[in-house]
């Protein structure tokens, strides 16, 4: 199984069991993460759903291309290099135990 290790903004964390192949924004919606609004539901058009991934995801996936790149611009608190939408990262089994920050706000 892989777990993901959300950081919440008050500083607690949840590990929560996630499934290869579904995104970050759906595990953490279906595990009941706080933090993440996702009010596109994955659609790539709310930045809602922003994160920031740990350096082993993001030098493995590369940073965000295209239209969520540009997207990330418009994320409530301010983009940081390790700034991706969660809706757009997919899960893989390598990324067991991999650490994912919630900024402060969606909105
Ligand atoms: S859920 Fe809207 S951009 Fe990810």
């Amino acid at each position: 199984m892989t777990t993901l290790h959300f950081v919440l903004p008050d500083g607690s964390s949840r590990d929560v069991p996630a499934t290869p192949g579904h995104s970050l924004m759906e595990t953490a919606i279906s595990n009941g993460v706080p933090g993440i609004v996702a009010e596109c539901a994955g659609s790539l058009a709310c930045a809602t759903c922003h994160v920031f991934v740990d350096e082993a995801i993001a030098s493995r996936l590369g940073g965000p291309e295209g239209a969520e790149d540009e997207m990330l611009d418009f994320a409530a608190v301010e983009r940081r290099p390790l700034s991706r939408l969660g809706c757009q990262v997919k899960i893989e089994d390598w990324m067991d135990g991999a650490t994912i920050t919630v900024p402060e706000t969606q909105v």
